[in-house]
């Protein structure tokens, strides 16, 4: 496929995301991706996407096997309840072609390492989507710990009032969840991205959780220790539970200074910088655009589908299945009274 030609996506799972993010997010780099077909198993809801979308109705499927079936289609995006990603990937990589699956990786740890066994078997790439890793703040961070001496501490606070109203409430596999540690995997795996992306993986934990409300479906509160690889220690708390206010809080501690991120309001996140020269501290400019992820996991799925170089991934399979480990690895935890538990390796 010649490189300046727009990669042709076949979306399967036409629902909320798709709508809402990842059809806006295609349709804002037309160069990049274009959406060329779509599939739902429930084949009127595909029908809707499509004539909202402008894809024509002789490629709109009931099946991803008439989707990969599609000559027109390059490449597939599939947004599915993660337990029926690993058949996704198993039946594009079969028919030749990339394929980028949505967080979290799976619904369970078996089968997040077979999908990273498949993408290791493959040269076609194989993208989790996981829009947090391309916030413009993560390189800030980065930059900045290096001016705070060892990072001894890190604790990423995330808590946020439990919404009657919210949307993805209504969808049946997050009421009766297959995927492991129900909302604390849908949305945690998210936070765990960020944090892990910025200070590295986490190697043990202790955890406990519980669940707050009944909508929930299974847990959907969590606070960890952490031990992370680098011998940094951390501490996580997820839940999206309980009241008023949101406090989301990424707070890095050095032996010379502490660098905090604060984006409980998205609109106005702060990023400071304490050190022992300054200890009123230093307001640094976040980067503009800090929530835009979705187009920029498109640009790098194509680039690497483009180039036919899976390197060039910024969230090959391994790195989504560590961020899934540590959700699963903290429900193990609990449920042995919080003792310490080592993160599964793919
Ligand atoms: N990155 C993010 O911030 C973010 C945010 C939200 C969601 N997501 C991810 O996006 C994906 C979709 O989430 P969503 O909120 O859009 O959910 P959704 O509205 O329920 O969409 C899921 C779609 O999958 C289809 N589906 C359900 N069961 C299926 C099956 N057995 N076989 C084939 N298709 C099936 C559904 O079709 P029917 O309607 O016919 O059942 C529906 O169109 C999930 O992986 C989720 O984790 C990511």
């Amino acid at each position: 496929m010649p490189s300046e030609t727009p990669l042709r996506v076949g979306l399967i799972g036409t629902g909320i995301f798709a709508s809402q993010r990842h059809f806006p997010a295609i349709a804002s780099i037309p160069s990049t991706v274009q959406l060329a077909a779509c599939a739902n198993r429930s084949i009127d809801k595909a029908k809707k996407f499509a004539s909202e979308t402008g894809i024509p109705e002789s490629h709109v499927y009931d099946s991803l096997a008439s989707l990969l079936s599609d000559p027109n289609v390059d490449v597939i995006d599939a947004l599915l309840p993660s337990q029926f990603s690993l058949q996704a990937v198993k039946d594009a990589i079969s028919a030749g072609k990339p394929i980028a699956i949505e967080k979290p990786i799976a619904a369970n740890l078996a089968q997040a390492k077979e999908i990273v066994a498949i993408a290791r078997s493959t040269e076609l790439p194989v993208a989790v989507l996981e829009n947090f890793i391309f916030w413009n703040v993560i390189p800030e961070i980065k930059s900045l710990i290096e001016q705070i001496g060892d990072v001894v501490y890190f604790s990423h606070y995330c808590t946020s009032p439990f919404n009657f109203n919210n949307q993805y409430l209504e969808t049946w596999w997050r009421q009766k969840p297959e995927h492991v540690g129900g909302f604390l995997s849908d949305g945690g795996v998210h936070q765990v991205a960020l944090f892990t992306e910025i200070l590295g993986q986490v190697d043990t934990l202790s955890a406990l959780t519980t669940q707050v409300r009944e909508q929930s479906g299974d847990v959907d509160t969590l606070t960890a220790t952490l031990k992370m690889k680098s011998g940094v220690l951390g501490s996580f708390t997820y839940t999206s539970a309980v009241s008023n206010p949101r406090i989301n809080k990424l707070s890095i501690n050095g032996t010379k200074g502490t660098v905090i991120y604060d984006f409980s309001d998205k609109a106005s996140a702060t990023l400071m910088l304490y050190t022992d020269a300054d200890k009123t501290g230093k307001v640094i400019p976040v980067p503009d655009n800090v929530q835009e992820g979705v187009p920029k996991e498109f640009e790098n799925f194509a680039e690497a589908v483009q180039k036919n170089d899976k390197s060039l991934l910024k969230i090959p399979p391994e790195k989504a299945f560590h961020h899934f480990a540590v959700i699963v690895a903290s429900v193990e935890s609990s449920k042995n009274g919080g003792t310490s538990v080592k993160v599964a390796e793919p």
